[in-house]
């Protein structure tokens, strides 16, 4: 199953895609996850990425898009994918429908998970991730059973450096505007589907089983 995962910083993109993957075995695949490796890594990428990121602008599309390229051209992909956070501008969108038709592929379902910005805010500046594993809390709507430790594997418990007031309020402008023609573009594909995002988490993820039906 190719699946895209789209809906504004902090939807809980992220919280979903973790319990997709395991359920239907598919690579996650996540940009923001890729820029924050090469980052830790100190690659070119990383730098490259970095500068963006702190002031919670889009890194370049031609950055990203062939980090994408290189990520779905390998094997493990040939079953299916999720892609988290990516496409997030339509040239991102065009290029994903290229280097897809180039593979022999194609979109089954975008996913929309869908929420007011008004909670945003709330959901990002408190979040927690996993050091070790990279699960993620929240301090009051997902709790970890023990302050500051993953219930997973025991890792410590971080806040992202962009989850931090001022970045977060400028991510959410920058894909507030992004969002509404990128909608747009696969709706008109017809592989738009929308989620309730507003819902417990559990709930969201029975919806999505629910329209993805099963299929492996
Ligand atoms: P990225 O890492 O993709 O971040 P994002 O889009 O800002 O999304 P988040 O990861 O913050 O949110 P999420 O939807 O995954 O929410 P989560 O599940 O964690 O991108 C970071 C940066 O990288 C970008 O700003 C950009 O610079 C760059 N970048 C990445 N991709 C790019 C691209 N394609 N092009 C250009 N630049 C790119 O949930 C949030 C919190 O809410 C958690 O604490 C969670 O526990 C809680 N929560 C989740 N669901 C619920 C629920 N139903 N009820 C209550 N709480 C919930
Ligand atoms: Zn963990």
């Amino acid at each position: 199953m190719n699946l895209v995962l789209m809906g504004l910083p902090g939807a809980g993109k992220g919280t979903q895609a973790e319990r997709i993957v395991e359920k239907y075995n598919i690579p996650h695949i996540s940009t923001g996850d890729m820029f924050r490796a090469a980052m830790k890594e100190g690659t070119e990428l990383g730098l490259k990425a970095k500068s963006f990121m702190d002031q919670g602008q889009l890194v370049p599309d031609e950055v990203t898009i062939g980090i994408v390229r290189e990520r779905l051209e390998k094997e493990d992909c040939k079953n299916g994918f999720l892609l988290d956070g990516f496409p997030r501008t339509v040239p991102q969108a065009d290029a994903l429908e290229q280097i897809l038709e180039d593979l022999g592929r194609k979109i089954d379902y975008v996913i929309n998970v869908k929420v007011d910005q008004s909670i945003l805010m709330e959901r990002l500046t408190g979040r927690r991730i996993c050091k070790d594993c990279g699960a993620t809390y929240h301090l009051v709507f997902n709790p970890p059973s023990e302050e500051g430790k993953c219930d997973k594997c025991g890792g410590e418990l971080y806040q992202r450096a962009d989850d931090n007031e001022e970045t977060v309020g400028n991510r959410l402008e920058v894909n507030v505007k992004q969002s509404k023609p990128l909608l747009d573009f696969y709706k008109s594909k017809g592989y738009l589907q929308n989620i309730d995002g507003q819902q417990p988490i559990g709930n969201v993820f029975n919806d999505i089983d629910k329209l993805l039906g099963g299929r492996v």
